[in-house]
C-alpha cells in the first residue's frame, strides 16, 4: 500500500494538458517588434541566436496578447530554430498562454511554502470572488486565474503573481481587496518587495 497522498490537480492546470495551440490569426512581428528583436539577437553570438526565444516570445505575447500557434511559427523563424523547440519553451513555462486570457492574470502559486500558509483556501476565494474557477478568464475579460509552481518569494508566502508582478502574504479574507484593488489602481495595489524597494 502507498502512502503517497492522491493529488487532485483540478483543471486549468498548465501541466499534463499539452495540446497544439490553436493556429490563430496571421501573425507578422510589427517592425518596431522586429527591430527591437534584431537588438536583442545582436546581444548574442551569432550561433546562439536561439538565446533570444524568451524574449521573442515576450514581444509576441504583448503584441498579441498570447501565443498563438501561428506566433510560434512566426518566433521559430525569427530566431531561425524550429516551431518544435519554440513550442517547447512556451508549454513550459506559465507566463506564457496559449489562448487568449484576460487584461489581469492572476496566479496563485500552489508550491510548498504557499501550499502550508493557505493557498488552496486563497484559491478558493478568488475564485468566488471572480465568479470563475482556475484557467477560467471572467466575462468582462478583465481577470484570468491560474494556479502555478513556485514564483521565488516563498519566505511571503501565500504569493500571488499578477501580470509581471507580484502580490505577498495573501491572505484568503483579502481576495476581494487584492481584484478591487487592481480594478481601481492597478500595479500600485501590488505588494511585491521589488517595487518598493526604494522606499524600505
Ligand atoms: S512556494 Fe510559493 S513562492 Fe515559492
Amino acid at each position: 500500500m502507498s502512502f503517497h497522498p492522491l493529488m487532485d490537480y483540478g483543471k486549468g492546470m498548465h501541466q499534463s494538458q499539452r495540446a497544439l495551440a490553436d493556429e490563430g490569426p496571421a501573425f507578422v512581428f510589427t517592425a518596431e517588434n522586429l527591430a527591437t528583436l534584431e537588438d536583442i539577437c545582436s546581444r548574442y553570438p551569432a550561433e546562439r541566436r536561439k538565446s533570444a526565444v524568451i524574449a521573442a516570445l515576450y514581444l509576441a505575447q504583448r503584441q498579441q496578447g498570447y501565443i498563438s500557434r501561428n506566433a510560434m511559427k512566426a518566433v521559430a523563424a525569427a530566431i531561425r530554430i524550429s516551431t518544435a523547440e519554440v513550442e517547447d519553451v512556451v508549454s513550459f513555462y506559465t507566463m506564457f498562454y496559449q489562448r487568449p486570457v484576460g487584461k489581469n492574470i492572476i496566479q496563485v502559486c500552489r508550491t510548498l511554502s504557499c501550499a502550508l500558509n493557505g493557498a488552496e483556501r486563497l484559491t478558493d476565494e478568488l475564485q468566488k470572488v471572480l465568479g470563475i474557477s482556475t484557467g477560467e478568464t471572467t466575462a468582462d475579460g478583465a481577470f484570468s486565474l491560474f494556479e502555478v509552481e513556485c514564483l521565488g518569494a516563498c519566505d511571503r508566502a501565500p504569493v500571488v503573481g499578477v501580470n509581471d508582478d507580484w502580490h505577498e502574504c495573501q491572505r484568503p479574507e483579502d481576495a476581494q481587496k487584492l481584484v478591487d484593488g487592481l480594478r481601481t489602481k492597478g500595479a500600485a495595489s501590488l505588494t511585491g518587495c521589488h517595487l518598493h524597494k526604494e522606499h524600505s
